[in-house]
C-alpha cells in the first residue's frame, strides 16, 4: 500500500509542478482534447508515448496493445482509429514498435497455450508470411530485430487499409512506421521498409 501511496504524491507533486510552470494548464484541458497525433504502439513499460516524443497530456492520443497490433477485427483499436480520424481529425498516425518487443519475440518461439500467444499468432502469420527474410538473419536476437520492424510495417499497412481511412473524411491522413530502440531511446522512421513491404505484397492495396 505504501508504494501506492508513493503514486498518489507523486502525483500531487507533478499536478503542482504543471500547474506551476503552465498556470491554467489543467482547467484549459477540461473542455475539450485537440491532440495532432494518433500514437500505436506497445504496452511495453519501456515504451510510453508521450514521454519519449516530449508532448505534455492533450497533445498525442493512444492505443496500446501487447506488440502493437492493428487487427482487422479489434474494435477496441478500430474505434481509436475511428474517433482519431472523425472525431479529432487527425491528420498523423504513427504505428510504433520497439527492439526487443516481448511479444514479437515470443511469436518466434513455440506457443505455451496461454491467451497471449491467441493474440501473438497475428506476429506468428507475419514470421510465416516473411520467413525467408527472417531466417537470413544468423541469431535469434537479429531475427527478432527484422521482425519486429517486419510487424510494424504490416500494421502500418493494416491501418492504411482499414475502412475508416478508406472514407473521404480520411483524405490526407498519413500513416507513419516507427521503431523505438530500447538500447538508445531514439526513434527510427521505418518508411523504406514499409515501401519494400508493399513490395513483397504487391496485391495489398495501400495508398
Ligand atoms: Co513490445
Amino acid at each position: 500500500m505504501s508504494e501506492l501511496k508513493n503514486l498518489l504524491a507523486n502525483n500531487r507533486a507533478w499536478a503542482t509542478r504543471v500547474e506551476r510552470e503552465r498556470p491554467g494548464f489543467f482547467s484549459g484541458l477540461t473542455h475539450q482534447q485537440r491532440p495532432k497525433y494518433l500514437w500505436i504502439g506497445c504496452s511495453d513499460s519501456r515504451v510510453p508515448a508521450n514521454e519519449i516524443i516530449g508532448l505534455m497530456p492533450g497533445e498525442v492520443f493512444v492505443h496500446r496493445n501487447i506488440a502493437n497490433l492493428v487487427v482487422h477485427s479489434d474494435l477496441n483499436c478500430l474505434s481509436v482509429i475511428d474517433f482519431a480520424v472523425n472525431e479529432l481529425k487527425i491528420q498523423d498516425i504513427i504505428v510504433c514498435g520497439h527492439y526487443g518487443c516481448g511479444g514479437v519475440t515470443a511469436a518466434l518461439a513455440p506457443s505455451a497455450g496461454r491467451v497471449f500467444d491467441h493474440w501473438i499468432r497475428h506476429v506468428r502469420d507475419i514470421a510465416k508470411f516473411y520467413r525467408s527474410e527472417i531466417e537470413i538473419e544468423s541469431s535469434l536476437d537479429a531475427q527478432s530485430r527484422k521482425l519486429c520492424e517486419l510487424n510494424v510495417a504490416v500494421q502500418v499497412v493494416h491501418v492504411r487499409e482499414s475502412p475508416i481511412l478508406q472514407t473521404p473524411s480520411a483524405r490526407g491522413v498519413t500513416v507513419h512506421g516507427w521503431i523505438y530502440d530500447l538500447a538508445d531511446g531514439l526513434l527510427r522512421d521505418l518508411t523504406p521498409m514499409i515501401d519494400s513491404v508493399r513490395a513483397l505484397a504487391p496485391n495489398a492495396t495501400v495508398r
